[in-house]
């Protein structure tokens, strides 16, 4: 899995930090855009990363935000450390959210972030415990 291995971005992000939330994905879409990367798979990394990053920032105590670029594929990887999703199915259904009241003001909570990124994903793995969770998503070049 190394040997085409180029580059790796990362990103720390803050739980409830609503005010630099968004700001990884955008730095990610904005490097790999620099790096000329087809317009198309940009827009996809750039929802799934975003989708990523506010998951953290919302249902997690903290977590890291990883781009890697390889010759024939981009990955993204999400860490962190939280309470974890108790049933993995049912999170990934489209419309279910356990996000509060005070998020959703936010607009957030609409139960899209996890379908959208598997939809965007060309491969969409995701494991989670009592102790945080993990999601690895791979697009093809
Ligand atoms: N990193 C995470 N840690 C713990 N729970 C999570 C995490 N990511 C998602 N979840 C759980 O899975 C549910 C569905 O996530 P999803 O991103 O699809 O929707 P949402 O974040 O609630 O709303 P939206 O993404 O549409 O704003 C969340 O409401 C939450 O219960
Ligand atoms: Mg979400």
């Amino acid at each position: 899995m190394t040997e085409n291995f180029l580059k790796r971005y990362s990103f720390n992000i803050a739980a409830n930090d609503f005010i630099n939330a968004g700001k990884a994905s955008s730095a990610i879409k904005g490097n790999l855009k620099s790096m000329g990367i087809n317009a198309h798979i940009v827009r996809r990394i750039a929802i799934i990363s975003y989708e990523a990053e506010i998951n953290i920032v919302i249902h997690s105590l903290g977590g890291q935000l990883h781009c890697d670029l390889y010759h024939d594929r981009i990955v993204i990887t999400s860490n962190d450390v939280g309470p974890g999703i108790n049933d993995i199915e049912m999170a990934m259904t489209e419309g279910f959210s356990t996000a509060p009241e005070s998020v959703r003001e936010l607009g957030f909570g609409a139960g899209m972030g996890l379908p959208n990124m598997k939809k965007y994903s060309d491969d969409f793995k995701i494991t989670s415990g009592s102790n945080g969770t993990e999601i690895v998503i791979t697009i093809f070049l």
